[in-house]
């Protein structure tokens, strides 16, 4: 009996040895990696607990389980030891990292760049304060128009092949993002005794866009109806507004067009800023910027407005407000309005 006691009573003292160093290694550990590296040298596949396991192939057989049930109790004795080390671990490492990124919310700031008004705000400005000069009020309209007053009020009905000047951006049936300002004249005809002058302005929107077109730009439009008024009017007025907002510098033309709303039709130029009229990219080698439309209000939009065409007449004007930047400050491509980009935007200053 004393024989077969002595080598289990080793294999004890071996046993409860090796839970001891595996306890107090756990402890010791300062790291999770540290730990992670003694979990494996005692509790892995590999590990010393698994060779403890092999030695018990000496003992007798029935004393196996016992001992099966011994290991067992002291892997989870150890397991456990283990997950207390590593929360306790876990909780140190957190507390270092909060400490060592703790932000100093009392810290002046590096400060944010500062934005400047946009080409657009300042070509509307400046092209409202030289119309208003002139006797024209501002009045604003939807950017979500109408049907009626984006296309039929303004001489375009449904199905005129004219719908397809410009790519719409069709809402529902009956609503449409404008694709230009003129419906803001073709309101303000149904409901306001003539005569009048008025500006709009604001965001316009086409299925269109490459170096010098975008899907969504802004437009400046100007309508006068009174009595006699005549094409020299118009033209007189849109070289004034022209060279006052250019300068002197710069060549205006009128181009004979088409536009449903209007008769006779023109369409306004000026002289390239990018090659002074030489041609190049931007103008597409004509040397001319086209600005913008204008005409003669054209009868039927009287007659659709329910106002005399015998007693009033009208002109009208509408002008890109990204191509009129373009020409003033000499943009290169009108994809850069959008961008808000600060080294773009910055260079306009006010
Ligand atoms: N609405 C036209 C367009 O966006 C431009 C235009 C042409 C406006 C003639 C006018 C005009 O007021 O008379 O293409």
């Amino acid at each position: 009996m004393s024989q077969i006691k002595d080598p289990h009573h080793n294999l004890s003292q071996a046993l409860e040895q090796l839970k001891n160093q595996a306890l107090e290694s756990f402890q010791n550990s300062t790291q999770r990696q540290e730990l992670y590296d003694q979990k494996v040298r005692f509790l892995g596949k590999q590990g010393l607990l698994t060779d403890f396991m092999k030695k018990l192939s000496g003992v007798p057989k029935e004393e196996r389980p016992k001992w099966g049930q011994l290991l067992n109790q002291i892997k989870v004795q150890l397991e456990s030891r283990h997950a207390e080390v590593e929360t306790k671990l876990q909780k140190k490492e957190l507390d270092q990292k909060i400490q060592s990124e703790k932000i100093d919310v009392t810290l002046p700031s590096a400060g944010e760049p500062l934005g400047t008004s946009h080409p657009v705000t300042l070509v509307t400005r400046e092209f409202f304060q030289i119309m208003s000069r002139l006797g024209y009020s501002l009045n604003m309209g939807p950017c979500i128009e109408s049907d009626h007053y984006n296309f039929q009020a303004l001489n375009i009905p449904q199905h005129h092949p004219a719908r397809d000047m410009q790519d719409t951006f069709f809402v529902d049936d009956n609503l449409v993002l404008r694709t230009h300002t003129s419906p803001v004249w073709s309101r303000y005809l149904e409901s306001n005794k003539p005569p009048f002058r008025i500006l709009g302005t604001g965001p316009v929107f086409r299925c269109d866009s490459d170096i010098s077109h975008l899907p969504h730009f802004h437009q400046f439009e100007a309508a006068l109806v009174d009595r006699k008024v005549s094409m020299s009017d118009l033209k007189g007025t849109i070289s004034f507004v022209v060279r006052e907002f250019f300068g002197q510098g710069l060549q205006t033309r009128f181009r004979p067009s088409f536009f449903p709303f209007t008769e006779p039709s023109a369409e306004v130029d000026c002289t390239c800023p990018i090659c002074h009229g030489k041609g190049c990219s931007l103008c597409k080698q004509s040397g001319w910027i086209e600005i913008g439309g204008c005409g003669l209000i054209h009868p039927n939009v009287f007659s659709e407005a329910k106002v005399s065409s015998e007693e009033w007449q009208g002109f009208a004007f509408g002008f890109g407000i990204e191509r009129m930047a373009i020409i003033k400050y000499g943009i290169p491509d009108i994809r850069l309005f959008p961008e808000n980009d600060l080294r773009f935007l910055t260079q306009f200053g006010a």
